[in-house]
């Protein structure tokens, strides 16, 4: 009799244990999903639209000195002469990245042979053609690349980066 009131009690207790359990993971989902919001928010920057050139301001694989979003970014923007994913402007092939290396900020330099930006500290590569991806080197990330918009007259705006610029907590200061 003594026996059975205990394996009574220690049910009782593996039940509320459960339900204690259950009610936690219930509080932790509410608690994550909160976290993700407020990440979401966060990620949110207001860009400025600057204008950068004018398309009839671009000579094929010439870079043009440029700084966005604002003058203390340096960055390029290049006509790379043939069409590439994310390109503008009538032949697709306009493109602008930031010049800073993400890896310790050292300044880039176009190598127009392959349309790669190359840094001179370490020798991170970076492939103008793909987005700025890294094609070696120490840097853990691609290269931050503007987002462009032509209008009708060609001039063309920057709107958006879409990695963090070297240096910054945040794109915009
Ligand atoms: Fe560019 Fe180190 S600063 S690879």
């Amino acid at each position: 009799m003594k026996c059975n009131r205990l394996v009574d009690v220690g049910r009782r207790q593996f039940l509320r244990g459960g339900l204690v359990a259950t009610a936690g993971a219930a509080a932790a989902t509410v608690v994550g999903t909160g976290q993700a919001q407020a990440q979401t928010a966060l990620a949110l920057v207001d860009y400025p639209a600057n204008r950068l050139a004018n398309i009839a301001d671009l000579a094929a694989n010439e870079p043009m000195d440029i700084g966005y979003p604002d003058a203390d970014s340096p960055g390029v923007l290049i006509k790379l002469g043939n069409a590439v994913d994310g390109g503008v402007g009538p032949d697709g092939d306009i493109v602008a990245f930031s010049v800073l290396c993400p890896h310790k900020g050292w300044m880039l330099s176009y190598n127009a042979g392959d349309r790669t930006l190359n840094c001179p500290g370490h020798h991170s590569r970076f492939d103008c053609e793909s987005g700025g991806q890294q094609i070696w080197g120490h840097a853990t990330q691609n290269l931050p690349q503007f987002r462009l918009r032509v209008e009708d007259d060609g001039d063309i705006f920057a709107d958006g980066v879409d990695e963090l610029i070297y240096g910054r907590l945040s794109n915009v200061l």
